[in-house]
Order: structure tokens, then C-alpha cells, then sequence
């Protein structure tokens, strides 16, 4: 029995915080991590433009393109998750008007398979955010530290610590589940605000950085995993060290070719081998 027992949408994560269930959420970039983030049950999938500094190895989120988007939300959906899967709207691929933005929205849906789209801020982006709802397309908020606002907010810094900023964002997350977005992820701010605002709306809070009164939680899939041995931050809670396990299988392969143990017996074809060479990775694959 798949722990998901059934394909997420929007309706049932809003459902799961009038049951008072907890929302799990991580990034994927790819088919293998979509595939086994829906296999462990994770509610909603988000390929966030995080990807940026995770596998592109920029500094900030700021270059990503929708076609770059576009190319790793299809990894994510050709793996069929039963998790929810959300795309990230790239740094100025909504910005420049709603139309800009229901187009762009529309090609995350048609093109990569997206069920809903992720945009980041507050009411400066209300008449996009109403014009992608009213394309059909389920819409995930995005408040408090707002990557792709770096230049503006002077770094990575947490957000809402005095109570103007606090107040505002309150503000933000009570109109923007008037304006029908289905969930808001909270990033970097102050436990207490989080837990103001998960009680100020009836939609899912989705946190980051954010504490344990949201109504879910997301982090970098590859953060989460220990994946690299870079700086990690300090809301990053490490379920996995891979990085010393892959760099070890690494050295053990490179070992192994010169000393000419691999490829064995055991790894090659002899002639009289019968049928044909599967890839790997293919559907199917026995
Ligand atoms: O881009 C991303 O991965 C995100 C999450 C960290 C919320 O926006």
C-alpha cells in the first residue's frame, strides 16, 4: 500500500489542516528524487527555483529561466508522484505584468505537467496572483524572506522581526486566502509571527525556517539528505550525511578501475550472452 493512498491535490491539503494533520513538504528536481519523494509519502513536491543554487551552483536564485523550470518540473511529473507537484515561477517571469504570468503559468501546467504554481510576495504580486487563479491554476504564496527580493532586502535576512514588517505580512496572508490561494509557505520568520498567521487563515501554512506552529513544513530535498558538505542553514534539520557516503563510493570505483577489478565478470557481457542491454533508468527496467 503506497503511504499516500491516493493521488494529493489542493482540496486535500487544505482538507488535512481542518483535520488537523501536518502537510509534508520537499523539493524535487528530478525523476529519481520525485519518485522516491512520493514512494516515502511526502504531500506536496515543490520544484523550486532553489535549483538554482542547489544544481546550478549560483549564489542566489536570480538567473533560473522558465525553460530551465519548465525542464526539471517534466522530470518531476514523469515520475506520475502521488505527492502534489508545485512549480516555482522564476524571478521575472511574472513581474513584468498578469498577463506575463498566466502565460507562464499556463506553460508550467501544459508543458511540465505542473499542478500548481508557486510565486513569491506579498501584495504587490495580489492582481497576478488573481489572474492565474482565474486561469484555473491553484496558486501556493510565498511570504517573509522572499529569495528572488535579495537585492532589495539587502541578503538572505529574516523577515517580519519588527512589527510593521510583522503586521504586514499578517495582512498579506489574510488577503491573499481571500484572493483563493490554496497554501502559503513562510520563510524565515519569527516563530511567533508563523504561529499569528497560521492561526489568521483557514489555508495551510507551509514553513520554512518559520517553526513548529505551521500547519507544514518544506525543505531542500538535497539539504535534507546531506547531499553536499556546503554551509548548510540553521533551520536545516539533516535526516541523512550522503555526501561522505557518495564521495567514499566514488573513491572505492575509481580504486577498483585501476586495479582493474571493475568491470568484473559478473558486470560484463560474454559472447554468447543472449537478448539485448537494458538502459538504466527505463521503465520497466528488470
Ligand atoms: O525554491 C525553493 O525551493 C523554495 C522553498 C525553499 C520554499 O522556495
Amino acid at each position: 500500500m503506497h503511504p499516500l493512498e491516493t493521488k494529493q491535490t489542493v482540496v486535500n491539503l487544505k482538507k488535512k489542516k481542518k483535520a488537523g494533520e501536518k502537510i509534508s513538504s520537499v523539493t524535487a528536481y528530478d525523476y529519481p528524487t520525485a519518485k522516491v519523494a512520493s514512494d516515502a509519502g511526502i504531500d506536496m513536491i515543490l520544484v523550486g527555483d532553489s535549483l538554482g543554487m542547489v544544481l546550478q551552483g549560483y549564489a542566489n536564485t536570480l538567473k533560473v529561466t522558465m525553460n530551465e523550470m519548465i525542464y526539471h518540473t517534466r522530470m518531476v511529473t514523469s515520475a506520475d508522484p502521488l505527492s502534489l507537484v508545485v512549480a516555482d515561477m522564476p524571478f521575472g517571469s511574472f513581474h513584468i505584468s498578469p498577463q506575463q504570468a498566466v502565460e507562464n503559468a499556463v506553460r508550467f501546467v501544459k508543458e511540465g505537467g505542473a499542478e500548481a504554481v508557486k510565486l513569491e510576495g506579498g501584495r504587490k504580486r495580489f492582481k497576478t496572483i488573481e489572474a492565474i487563479i482565474n486561469a484555473e491554476i491553484p496558486v501556493l504564496g510565498h511570504l517573509g524572506l522572499t529569495p528572488q527580493s535579495i537585492h532589495a532586502l539587502g541578503g538572505f535576512k529574516t523577515q517580519g522581526k519588527r512589527k510593521e514588517k510583522a503586521d504586514e505580512i499578517l495582512a498579506d496572508a489574510i488577503e491573499m486566502e481571500k484572493l483563493g490561494v490554496f497554501a502559503i509557505v513562510l520563510e524565515s520568520i519569527p516563530v511567533e509571527l508563523a504561529k499569528q498567521v497560521t492561526a489568521g487563515v483557514s489555508i495551510p501554512t507551509i514553513g520554512i525556517g518559520a517553526g513548529k506552529y505551521c500547519d507544514g513544513q518544506v525543505l531542500v530535498f538535497h539539504d535534507l539528505v546531506g547531499f553536499t558538505n556546503l554551509y548548510q542553514p540553521k533551520f536545516v534539520r539533516q535526516y541523512a550525511n550522503l555526501y561522505p557516503v557518495i564521495l567514499e563510493a566514488l573513491k572505492n570505483y575509481i580504486k577498483d578501475i585501476h586495479s582493474g577489478d571493475f568491470p568484473g565478470e559478473k558486470e560484463s557481457y560474454p559472447i554468447s550472452s543472449k537478448g539485448t542491454a537494458s538502459p538504466p533508468y527505463r521503465r520497466g527496467y528488470r
